[in-house]
């Protein structure tokens, strides 16, 4: 029997980490943690259950991402901030780090329609990735980029979740 849309669950999980040492250290106020979660919640299929300010340490982000992924088993984990060129960007190298499977698509339309708006956009280094049944997502880290990039990918995270958890996906039902 084919799965109809209203079959489908549709409340996923996030959770978001920033990573920022002057944040984590109390020196500068987190604006993009919570800009994404809004966009995220007014979506209306993700829920956002943990958040977390993190040093540029890529040691301490690979421990939360698996915990996230493994123990929590939350559907989506975005990341924001450690994605340029700085010695400490390290965001990307932990992410893959932890990964099962790469999802370059993602970062590249990010890449290609944040390039539009400046030539910048070319120095994150963001990835993106399926560890089991989680997606992580590396996002810039200004408040503008994070929610810039986000909203490029926003059309099609609700189909990446659905195929990712194995709640549902078949591209067909959805006319894609
Ligand atoms: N993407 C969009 N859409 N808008 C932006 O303003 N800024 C860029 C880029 N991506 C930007 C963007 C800049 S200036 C940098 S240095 C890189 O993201 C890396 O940011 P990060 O090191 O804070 O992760």
């Amino acid at each position: 029997m084919n799965n109809s849309r209203a079959d489908i669950e549709k409340n996923y999980n996030a959770a978001i980490i920033t990573l920022s040492d002057k944040g984590a250290a109390g020196l500068r106020k987190d604006e993009s943690g919570p800009a994404i979660k809004q966009m995220l919640e007014k979506s209306g299929f993700c829920k956002v259950e943990e958040e977390l300010i993190m040093a540029d340490e890529p040691e301490e982000l690979k421990t939360a991402l698996i915990r996230m992924c493994d123990s929590c088993g939350y559907n989506l984990i975005l990341t924001t901030g450690g994605t340029g060129l700085s010695p400490r960007d390290f965001t990307p190298e932990a992410t893959l780090a932890v990964a099962d499977r790469n999802v370059p698509g993602i970062s590249e339309y990010m890449r290609a329609k944040s390039c539009e708006i400046t030539p910048r956009a070319m120095l994150s280094r963001g990835v993106s990735v399926i560890r089991g049944k989680s997606l992580i997502i590396n996002l810039p880290g200004s408040p503008k980029a994070a929610v810039e990039n986000l909203g490029f990918i926003m059309p099609a995270l609700e189909h990446a979740l659905e195929i990712v958890s194995g709640s549902g996906g078949e591209c067909a039902a959805h006319g894609a």
